[in-house]
Order: structure tokens, then C-alpha cells, then sequence
């Protein structure tokens, strides 16, 4: 039997593009020993596999000729594990491939329950927990808050407004586009959306929070960063998450001067998902129930196939998703 993949074909320079990815047929190994084979159902594709494949992720990185690495939803295909026989849904790092094997210790079960797997890589999955990490346990949203979120419709940006309305706290987005404005304000219910390329972000901002930014997810690093963190209440809250403009390796942020954050007696957090890893269990037991309930909101993009993978990757990196970007290799 064959195996379908997508390599690194070279490292990207600035801005990726589809012709740094190559669709491959490999032969499939024989399955070893206590390893578990897996079939992609859905692939997940994440700002962060732009450090991945620039070769220096946290410590981490892969080369060219190397299947591109990422979080899939996968069905058992091939087990000795009696804890995990055939037809298992799970999630592991997969890759950008039909079929990879892992040690039982590597993979993770899907919720039962779910309407449909993908939302394990979206909502429920890691963009959803970082979202509760950020909002819930690092900037303790509340009742009066006001909370301004950037990359307002993706994977992580979504479940934050959402937790934090629901919070009581009002929402602020930036986002670009017709589109993602409707989004926005429509489908998860933001009180105000800014357009990030139309409008002038400091006036607007001085329109919708008067009295001040009291929580800001800043998922895009600067400008953004600094010209909301200029506008920030007294005690601001400020949780820094993500740095989508220096991804493609042509912009470095600074973030405001410390002694802005001395002036408004900032508290800044700075946020990475593995570490909350361990409340994963307790993530999924509050908000499966949510999501299927229809209470919560699953914004997912989601392209069919994986020769689909490398452009839209691209349209992820160049900010035009509409939503988390997951790949389907369903039939
Ligand atoms: N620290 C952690 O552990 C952790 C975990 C997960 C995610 N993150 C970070 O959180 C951020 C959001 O992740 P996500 O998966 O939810 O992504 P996403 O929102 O689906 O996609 C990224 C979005 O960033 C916005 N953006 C703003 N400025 C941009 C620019 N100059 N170029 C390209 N895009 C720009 C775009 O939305 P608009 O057009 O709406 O502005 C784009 O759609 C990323 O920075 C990611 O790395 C961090």
C-alpha cells in the first residue's frame, strides 16, 4: 500500500507559497511492533507550523524532504493495543499525510459525542483551549470588562469572544474584510468590529472603549500590540498569545516601552498551550456539552483534500482564512 503526503520541498523565504510543498507517494512501511496505524480524517493547519518549517518552533523544527508536520483527527486502521482496536477515532501529530503509525503513548482519544471530529482540532481542540487558557484562567474575564481581540474570526480569536461575552464582559474585534466582519458581529456576536486595514485602529478604538481597553488577547504582536496597549485601562489585563505578523520572518516586534505598562499598572501574561495540557479533560467536560448544545459556535474553514494543504496554508499565512483552516481527507 502507498501513502499519500505532503514534504517540505524548501524553506520558505518570507511569505510561503504552494511550490515550497511537494504531493508525494510513499511506500507504507511494515507496521512495527506495539506501533498503531492511523488514517487522517482531518488535518489541522496552524499560524505556529510557520516557525515548524522555518526549522525553529520552541526548540524544534523540520527539514526539507521531511512530511510537513501537524495535529490530525485519525481512525485506527492497524492495532495490536486492545485499548485501542480498529475504528478508534483519535488525535495525534500526524502530519500532512494519509497514514502515520505512533506509540499508543502518543495519541489521544476523540470526545464521544462530538457532531463531528474536526471540531477536536478547532473549538475543542487546541485553538479552543488556548482561547479558555487565555480568557478564563490567565485574564479572569468578567462581568464589565472590556476586551479587545484580534485575528478576531480564527481558531483561537472565536472561542475567546465568545467565552467572553458569555462572561458578560464586551467584546472588541479587529479583523479585516467585509466578510470577516460579518462574521464577527453576526455569527459570534462581537459588540464592535474595527478593520484592522480601513480603519484608523487608534481612532476607533478611542470610539468603542472610551474608557479604556481593560483585557487585550493580543494574538498578532505590533503594530497592534502597541497602539492598543497605548489605550489600555488603568490595570489592563494583557495576555500574550501569538506574533502572526513576524511569523513570515519579515517584521519584528518590540511591543510598547515598559514604562507603559508601568503607567497603566498592566498585569501582561505571557500564554503557551502545552501548559495546559493537564486540564485538557476538564476543557473538554465543560465545553463539549456547550458546543453541541449549539451554545458555542464553531467558526471552522474547511478545504477538501490534502493537495489542498499547501495554498491554503499560504491563505492562512497571508491572513485570508475565515476561520480555523482544517483540512478534510474524509471521502
Ligand atoms: N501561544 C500559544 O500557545 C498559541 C496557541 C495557539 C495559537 N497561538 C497564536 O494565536 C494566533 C491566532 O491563531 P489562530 O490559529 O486562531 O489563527 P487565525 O486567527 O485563524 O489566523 C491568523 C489571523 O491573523 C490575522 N492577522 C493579523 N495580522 C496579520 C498579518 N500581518 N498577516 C497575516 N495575518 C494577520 C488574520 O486575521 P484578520 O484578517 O481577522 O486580522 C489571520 O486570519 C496566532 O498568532 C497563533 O500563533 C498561540
Amino acid at each position: 500500500m502507498d501513502n499519500t503526503a505532503v514534504i517540505l520541498a524548501q524553506r520558505p523565504q518570507g511569505l510561503p507559497n504552494a511550490d515550497d510543498f511537494a504531493l508525494e507517494t510513499l511506500p507504507l512501511p511494515e507496521l512495527a511492533q506495539g506501533a498503531i496505524r492511523c488514517q487522517t480524517l482531518y488535518l489541522s493547519l496552524d499560524p505556529y507550523m510557520r516557525s515548524v518549517i522555518a526549522g525553529n518552533h520552541m526548540g524544534h523544527g523540520v527539514d526539507p524532504g521531511d512530511v510537513v508536520p501537524g495535529e490530525v483527527v485519525a481512525r485506527v486502521t492497524e492495532s495490536d493495543a486492545p485499548d485501542w482496536p480498529s475504528g478508534t477515532l483519535v488525535r495525534c501529530q500526524g502530519g500532512w499525510q494519509q497514514f502515520s503509525d505512533h506509540d499508543p503513548a502518543a495519541l489521544s482519544r476523540v470526545p464521544s459525542g462530538l457532531s463531528r471530529p474536526s471540531l477536536s482540532l478547532s473549538i475543542l481542540g487546541m485553538p479552543g483551549l488556548t482561547a479558555w487558557a487565555g480568557m478564563v484562567q490567565q485574564a479572569k474575564v468578567r462581568q464589565g470588562d472590556v476586551v479587545v481581540i484580534p485575528a478576531a474570526v480564527g481558531g483561537v480569536g472565536a472561542m475567546a469572544a465568545q467565552l467572553a461575552r458569555r462572561a458578560g464582559a464586551t467584546t472588541i474585534a479587529i479583523t479585516s474584510g467585509a466578510e470577516k466582519q460579518r462574521i464577527a458581529l453576526e455569527m459570534l456576536g462581537y459588540a464592535h468590529c474595527i478593520d484592522r486595514v480601513d480603519q484608523d485602529l487608534s481612532e476607533a478604538l478611542a470610539r468603542v472603549a472610551p474608557k479604556g481597553v481593560s483585557v487585550y488577547f493580543d494574538l498578532v504582536g505590533d503594530p497592534t500590540l502597541t497602539t492598543v496597549a497605548q489605550q489600555l485601562a488603568i490595570g489592563g489585563r494583557v495576555v500574550l498569545c501569538g506574533l502572526i505578523k513576524d511569523y513570515n520572518g519579515d517584521h519584528k516586534t518590540t511591543g510598547p516601552h515598559p514604562g507603559l505598562w508601568i503607567t497603566k499598572r498592566a498585569i501582561v501574561s505571557g500564554l503557551v498551550v502545552y501548559d495546559y495540557e493537564p486540564l485538557r479533560d476538564q476543557f473538554e467536560s465543560e465545553f463539549v456539552p456547550l458546543v453541541e448544545a449549539g451554545e458555542l459556535i464553531a467558526n471552522e474553514e474547511i478545504h477538501e483534500g490534502l493537495a489542498a494543504a499547501p495554498d491554503a496554508f499560504c491563505q492562512l499565512m497571508r491572513g485570508q482564512n475565515t476561520g480555523k483552516v482544517v483540512i478534510s481527507l474524509e471521502q
